[in-house]
């Protein structure tokens, strides 16, 4: 049977269809200029992201990935070890290998998803150079509990803030907490563009420097070549279409969070589902909603077989991945768990206040054992 209400958990034609003028001009714009490499466009871009952050140094690169590997590789810290959370996308992981450390899992909380800093501190030894906060599915991480360990054991604090554009915690954007920052414009985050993108922030001028200078072959000067570089560089047409979308963010960000708000009013009750603990000491730009329950697979196939998309982040903790079993940290960890039991329900500014009925009726009506098929 085919459900006849479908709610994508994910909608950008929508989002594009509504912004179609503004983004045609502004793509448009870049070719009649022929400005396709760097140019006016990044550069704005790279001026009003600061500026939305209240940050001092943007630097516009080709994708999140990209932006945390050349991060680390500027702060040029001794190797060692780095903590990442176990559960986050594979790029956290990769740009510590890829910068020549050792990566250290730790846990995470189960009530939020987000690193557990008892964990996390019991994992710092002599060889720990650094931690990466990811402020996972947009809730920032704790950053005053990360900072105070960074500061007591002389660590570097990289922020991962691929899901987070916009978040606050007490009156400051993410981004802004770390010695440096990664953004990733991918078309499915919270400020995405048509294509890959990725941005460092920083307030620190000569670690700016650097990161420029190795996202542009390690260039101080067009035949200067200061450092080993490599080309890492925010597209132009990237650029243009994030400066369309950059003043709409609070917006998208507000809608997300009424979302949130009533997926949490609707489903707090609901025997059989956890639902994420309420943040309140800021804005969680809410990139992702994610639900926990013991029966996750089969309450993803009936939500799917009422029209409901659903995902999942992640279906296995980066533990527990071959990449990294031989960390010896498979199956140790409560992100094991968590991957078996997380669901993100659909959220975004293309969900009403009917929607979100919707899907919480239909889950409450799952766990009541009252299922209905559309
Ligand atoms: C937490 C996290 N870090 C890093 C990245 C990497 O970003 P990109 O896909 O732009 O390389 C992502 C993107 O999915 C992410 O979710």
């Amino acid at each position: 049977m085919t459900a006849n209400r479908l709610i994508p958990f994910l909608d950008l034609q929508l989002q594009h269809q509504s912004l179609r003028n503004e983004l045609v001009a502004a793509i448009c714009s870049v070719m009649d200029d022929s400005a396709f490499i760097g140019g006016p466009s990044v550069r704005s871009f790279e001026m009003a992201f600061a500026e939305y952050l209240g940050a001092e140094n943007c630097i516009g690169v080709g994708n999140g990935t990209d932006a945390l590997e050349i991060a680390l590789a500027a702060l040029d810290l001794p190797t060692g070890e780095i903590i990442v959370p176990a559960n986050t996308f594979a790029a956290t992981a990769e740009a510590v290998i890829r910068a020549g450390h050792r990566v250290v899992f730790a846990d995470i909380r189960e009530d939020n998803y987000q690193l557990d800093l008892d964990d996390v501190k019991g994992r710092i030894g002599p060889d720990t150079v650094g931690i990466i906060a990811v402020h996972l599915y947009g809730e920032p991480a704790d950053m005053s509990g990360l900072s105070a360990l960074c500061m007591r054991y002389n660590l570097s604090l990289i922020e991962d803030c691929a899901q987070a554009h916009g978040a606050e915690v007490d009156g400051r954007k993410v981004g802004t907490f770390g010695r440096v920052a990664a953004f990733s414009f991918y078309p499915g985050k919270v400020l995405g563009g048509i294509g890959d993108g990725g941005a460092i922030v920083t307030e620190d001028d000569d670690l700016a420097g650097r990161c420029r200078m190795l996202a542009n072959h390690g260039r101080s000067a067009k035949w200067a070549h200061e450092l080993v570089g490599r080309n890492s560089r925010l597209d132009a047409v990237q650029a243009a279409v994030l400066n369309v979308k950059l003043p709409f963010l609070d917006d998208w960000i507000l809608a997300r969070n009424s979302v949130a708000k009533g997926y949490r009013r609707l489903l707090s009750d609901v025997e059989g589902v956890s639902v994420p603990a309420d943040f309140r000491t800021g804005i969680h730009a809410y990139h992702l909603f994610v639900i926990r329950t013991a029966r996750r697979d089969e309450l993803r196939e009936f939500l799917k077989a009422n029209g409901v998309e659903t995902g999942i982040h992640y279906p296995v903790a980066l533990c527990d991945q071959p990449a990294y079993q031989y960390l010896g940290q498979s199956g140790k960890l409560k992100a094991t768990v968590v991957a078996r039991q997380a669901l993100s329900l659909p959220i975004g500014e293309h969900l009403n206040s009917d929607d979100v009925e919707y899907v919480s009726g239909l889950i409450a009506a799952f766990f009541s054992g009252h299922r209905r098929v559309q």
